[in-house]
Parts: structure tokens; sequence; C-alpha cells
């Protein structure tokens, strides 16, 4: 099986025909709380989406559609389900190589702590990553991120971090700007210079987060290649105060925070991340209730990652309990990464989210659209269906929203609107 995995030509994807959504599209049903409209909804109503110059200029009930719209160009949704354009809010698509060996140890036994202690786990994808070229990297990533999209992504964000040198992590961010701009989907993309220890700085902690602080990120910032900065706060990364020395230097540069946070044990790194206003804290499989309150506070969201939780054999939730209570905004991603979440559907992460960690189906839902954009700081562009946002949306031939959640392992043959183009339509009489 080499199809998703092997560089394809970048022609393949890249040039996937589209076409203008301008026009009304009609005979849709509109997913619950995923949409703002002039006029209620019913549920299950007949409705339709206006699309004015790639904008959503109208959404409501069809018996409501104001006539200025109805000489415009129609689209038959085919009695299919709307919602968003959905938001991958943590991955770390761009990448050389992949770690099936890992996968095999594990089972074997190992941890993932002791693999990395081993010289294995995100050091071996930084020696795949720095021997792979520019183009190289692209040609990888590009086959894994058209397979999200074919499932209705509409905004991803995508980590650099297996550079961990000024030259390698510029190359990962410059490919992932370019992967958005190939593709036309938005990109956000940060910094994760911090992700873990390079081998040349064995025992050098402190002078690789100097490095990281005063150098890397100053310097790929003033590129324009950074929307944030990320850290891995951990036992097997970095510290407190490490991270802290990062967040200064990106609160001198203007760019928000997020944080891969208590993991594998609970470093209080939410409290210090959300002390820097970070947009989300994100595993949190070890979060403390002061954590909770912190992250409450600080308006950040929960970014729940049941993939890696799965691969690791983690037995460890995440308090969803807790954070709920609190009203924290939780979001769903894939963390697409080689080494603990070599996942490529947001839909099963949706699922596993349900089942793993008994989210309910609208909460799985508005993880992987509004709390997700809210992670990224893209709410006022993507996670919902409204009037005066770009268009981006999916039609998906289920008759329950819930069935969203419910299938696993396959793909849904939907309709999808990203950045104002129809970019994959429906296969005729497939429902
Ligand atoms: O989000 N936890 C740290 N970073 C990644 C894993 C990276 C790797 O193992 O390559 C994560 O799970
Ligand atoms: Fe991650």
């Amino acid at each position: 099986m080499t199809e998703p995995h092997a560089p394809a030509s970048a022609s393949a994807c890249a040039l996937a025909p589209s076409s203008s959504a301008d026009g009304c599209w009609q005979n849709l049903r509109l997913a619950p709380d995923m949409f703002e409209a002039g006029q209620a909804v019913g549920d299950g109503e007949d409705a339709c989406i206006v699309v004015q110059q790639g904008r959503v200029a109208w959404v409501g009930p069809q018996q409501a559609l104001p006539p200025a719209y109805a000489s415009l160009p129609r689209h038959d949704g085919q009695g299919m389900l709307a919602t968003p354009g959905l938001v991958d809010c943590h991955t770390h698509l761009v990448y050389g190589g992949e770690r099936a060996n890992e996968f095999a140890m594990r089972l074997d036994g190992a941890s993932y702590e002791e693999v990395a202690r081993a010289g294995g786990g995100i050091v071996s994808s930084v020696r795949a990553t720095r021997e792979a070229s520019e183009d190289e990297l692209f040609a990888q990533a590009l086959p894994r991120l058209q397979q999200l999209l074919d499932e209705g992504v509409c905004a991803i964000e995508i980590k650099s971090g297996y550079g961990l040198a000024l030259e390698h992590e510029r190359k990962q961010l410059r490919v992932a700007r370019r992967l958005g701009q190939t593709l036309g989907v938005t990109v956000r993309t940060t910094f994760l210079g911090a992700h873990a220890l390079p081998p040349e700085y064995a025992g050098r902690s402190q002078d690789y987060i100097d490095l990281v602080a005063g150098t890397m990120l100053p310097a790929l910032a003033a590129e324009g290649l950074v929307d944030a900065v990320d850290v891995f706060c951990e036992r097997i990364a970095f510290s407190l105060a490490e991270t802290e020395q990062v967040f200064q230097a990106a609160r001198r540069l203007g760019l928000p925070v997020k944080l891969h946070a208590e993991q594998l044990s609970n470093m209080e790194g939410a409290a210090l991340a959300a002390r820097y206003g970070a947009l989300s804290c994100d595993h949190i499989e070890h979060l403390s209730e002061s954590g909770i309150t912190a992250m409450r506070g600080a308006g950040s969201v929960a970014v729940l990652l049941p993939g890696a939780y799965y691969t690791l054999h983690d037995t460890h939730m995440p308090p969803i309990a807790g954070l709920r209570a609190a009203g924290v905004p939780m979001a769903v991603s894939t963390d697409h990464n080689p080494g603990t979440s070599p996942c490529l559907s947001l839909l099963l992460m949706a699922n596993m989210a349900c089942t793993l960690f008994r989210l309910t189906v609208p909460e799985a839902l508005a993880g992987i659209t509004r709390h997700a954009a809210r992670a990224l700081g893209l709410q006022d562009e993507h996670g919902l269906i409204a009037a005066g946002r770009p268009a981006h949306f999916v039609l998906w031939p289920v008759r329950h929203v819930a069935e969203l959640a419910y299938w696993f392992g396959s793909k849904p043959d939907c309709t999808i609107v990203r950045q104002g183009r129809i970019v994959r339509t429906r296969r005729q009489g497939s429902h």
C-alpha cells in the first residue's frame, strides 16, 4: 500500500479542477449550531446559502430567500446536510520519512518515553527532515494534506519542529506556506523550534533555548513564516522556565502562543500558557483543576488529540468533565505526525473523541469547526456559516448530523466549497 504516503506529483493534487461557488445553493439542510441565519431555520427545513464573490451573502430558510437573490445561478444541494468547512488545528504535517518501526517497538512493550530516550522519537524524524530538500518535503506532505482536504478540511495548522536548526525549521515553514498557496487552503504556521533537544545540543538545553528564542524565532518571524509559537513542555522535552523564555520572545514579537501541555505528566504548563494568553493548550491528559481554571480565565481552547492518546495506548483521559463544567471550549484535531498520530482523517478524530473521551456529538463537531477555528485565532473567518464570511462549507450525504461522528473508516462522498470555489463535487446518485 503506497498510495497515501508515497510522494505524488504536485500537479496531481494542485491542478484539481475547481469552479466558482457563486450563486444560490438550494435544497440543503443546515447542521444545528453551525450557522448564523438572519431568520430561524427549523431542524431539517429546506435551506439555502447564497455565495457572492466568494463570500457567504445570505443563509436561511428557502422560503425566506430575499427576491434579490432569486435570479442568481443555482446549485442543487441534493438535500445534503451543510456544515462549515472543517478546521484541523494541530498538525505536524511536514516531515521527512515515517516511523513505523516505533509503532512495532511500542507493540513490543516500549513506551514513547523509552523510544525517545533511546534516540528514536522526534529526533529520528529530525534526521529525515534535515536530509530532505524543500521540494522533497513538499512532495511528501502534499498527498497527506490532500487526504485531509478531501474530507472537508478548509483550514489547517502546520507546525515546524522537525528541523531544530534555523535552515531546517525555515524549510518546514516555507513548505507549509507553499502547501496553502498550492492547494488553496488556509494554513496557519506555528513555530515549534522547542519540540525536542537536537542531538548536537545534548546536555546544553539552555544554549538551545537561547538559540530558539534569541535567533531562530526572530529570524523566521521577520521572514513572515510564523503565525504562532508552540513549545513541547514535558520532562522529555523542555521545562517550565525554558518554555517561558520562548513565550517571552513570542510576546516581544507580538505572536500568540500555544502549548503541548500535560501530555505525559502534569508540569503546570497550561497555567503558564494561560498567563501568556495562549490560544490553546493541547493534549492535556494530565491537566489539573488549577490548569482548567487558568485556561478558563485566559479564554484558551483545550485541544484534544485522541489519535496520540490511542497510538500511545494511553489510559489517562483528559479531564473532560472538568473542562465542560468550566465552559472551556474543546477542540479536536488529528495531531498528524509520524510518531504518535499518523492519522489523516479529522472525522475519525471526532469519532474517537466521542468513543474514547465521551464527548457528545455536538461537542465533537464544534471541536472540529468553531472551537478549532478559535484555537488558531481564525474565529472570524472559519468554523461557522454566516453572512460576510468567506465561503467554506461542506455538503454531506447524510440524514442525521450524528453520522459525521458515527461512521469510521469510510470517506464520505461530500461536496466541498473552499475559499469560494467548488473543489469537490459529490458523485451523482451516490447517496
Ligand atoms: O503532538 N508531543 C509532542 N509532539 C508530537 C509528537 C511528535 C513525534 O513523536 O514526532 C505530538 O504528539
Ligand atoms: Fe503535537
